[in-house]
């Protein structure tokens, strides 16, 4: 057949046949190799979730939450949820999952956080005051205090009774854990809200912020609360608030000039680090030129992605402290406090027992820290410090 193009060739097409008109029949496969029960319903949202946190890397995976508050939680009544979801700090926390002592040494920046741990341990040591009545314990007061990891440190220093707050709701009830399984002999009350945006004694009943604390410690957190002056100020005012005259807050955070000089080190980019860690500045700023929401983003292996964080200006921290009564009385680079804590006999000897040090070198006279040049070129971005309460606050 020769193709005409104005010819329609549908119409030599063969009719096809009507279909069999089929009655219809309930779902009944007839050639299955499964049986019925076994067919698969998809997943739900929160059992893929759950299967995702499963099946993770242990040190990674999120811990299951409680469907139980444990006491002195502020529950959603109190503090709306959105509140502390918003917040990119609290989620993150919230998410990093309390592996337990075993676990937590398998991290592959294990002799970072020993030296983080020494860092605290030396500052408590040094700083952390007693109770005023004899043999009476201090009264302690721990800002972003996390999963709860410095309540053994603070065990030593025989504290009367802690109030423990953070943002990271999941923290606290872990917190909250470890301080039960710790069978410590104190009191201790645990709360989840942003104490860097709410008084405390909006949340905290007031007759656990009175006699006022002997010691108020904020370890690794000022950082995430100095985006303005505002907050700034109610963080401080809350630390200076209910601290005894002569009560110490003591801290680590990041060295404002340390950080400032590293980005300045290339003019041509807003961002350094090494294989442990990486920091991200939005915007270039020259030291002193914008005190508050000097924002960076920072990413530390195994700790963590990519979190918001603003450089602490130290002029600023130390103008704010003095208004309310607080009086720089130590404040070193975390290289530094190891020459410090070093000269001091206990602190040495804890510094060997938790293998903060290279033996051999210590043995040859030189203290050197027992991690890589990469880890240890973190460990110099912090700061630690000890303020004084004295009389002359105007707050
Ligand atoms: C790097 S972790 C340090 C935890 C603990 N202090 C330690 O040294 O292991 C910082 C903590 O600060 C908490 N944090 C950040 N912003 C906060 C806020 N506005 N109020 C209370 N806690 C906050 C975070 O949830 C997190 O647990």
């Amino acid at each position: 057949m020769t193709y005409d193009p104005v010819k329609d060739v549908s119409a030599d097409a063969p009719v096809p046949a009507e279909p069999a008109q089929r009655e219809p029949r309930p779902y009944a496969p007839l050639y299955r190799v499964t049986p019925p029960s076994s067919v698969l319903i998809p997943m739900t949202y929160e059992e893929a979730e759950a299967l995702r946190q499963r099946s993770q890397n242990p040190l990674r995976a999120r811990a299951p939450r409680s469907s139980t508050a444990p006491r002195g939680t502020v529950r959603p009544s109190e503090v709306s949820f959105e509140e502390l979801e918003r917040s990119t700090v609290a989620r993150h926390y919230n998410k990093r999952r309390e592996v337990g002592r075993d676990a937590r040494e398998l991290s592959p920046i294990i002799p970072l956080k020993r030296f983080n741990n020494w860092i605290k341990s030396a500052l408590i040591s040094m700083y952390a005051q007693v109770g005023q009545q004899p043999d009476q314990g201090a009264r302690v007061l721990e800002m972003g205090c996390g999963k709860g990891g410095d309540l053994r440190k603070w065990d030593r220093h025989r504290p009367a009774m802690m109030v423990l707050i953070d943002i990271a709701d999941v923290s606290i009830e872990q917190a909250r854990q470890r301080y039960e399984e710790g069978h410590y002999r104190w009191a201790a009350e645990f709360f989840a809200f942003d104490c860097f945006r709410r008084p405390l004694d909006e949340v905290v009943p007031r007759p656990l912020l009175e006699p006022l604390f002997d010691t108020v410690s904020m370890q690794f957190c000022m950082h995430y609360g100095w985006d303005s002056e505002e907050n700034a100020r109610m963080m401080l005012s809350n630390a200076a608030r209910w601290l005894r005259p002569g009560g110490t807050l003591i801290g680590t955070t990041v060295d404002d000039e340390t950080l400032l000089a590293r980005l300045h080190e290339n003019e041509h980019s807003l961002s350094f680090g090494n294989e442990c860690y990486r920091i991200e500045f939005d915007q270039r700023h020259e030291p002193g030129e914008k005190p508050f929401g000097d924002r960076y983003h920072f990413w530390l292996l195994d700790a963590v992605d990519d979190v918001p964080e603003f450089v602490v200006d130290w002029a600023a921290f130390e103008r704010i402290a003095n208004e309310y009564g607080l009086h720089v009385i130590y404040k070193a680079r975390f290289d530094q406090i190891l020459s410090d804590g070093y000269a001091n006999r206990p602190l040495r000897q804890l510094l060997e027992r938790m293998q903060v040090i290279d033996p051999n070198m210590a043995a040859a006279g030189v203290v050197t820290p027992a991690m890589s040049p990469a880890m240890w070129h973190v460990c110099t971005l912090y700061l630690g410090f000890a303020l004084e309460k004295r009389v002359d606050a105007t707050d």
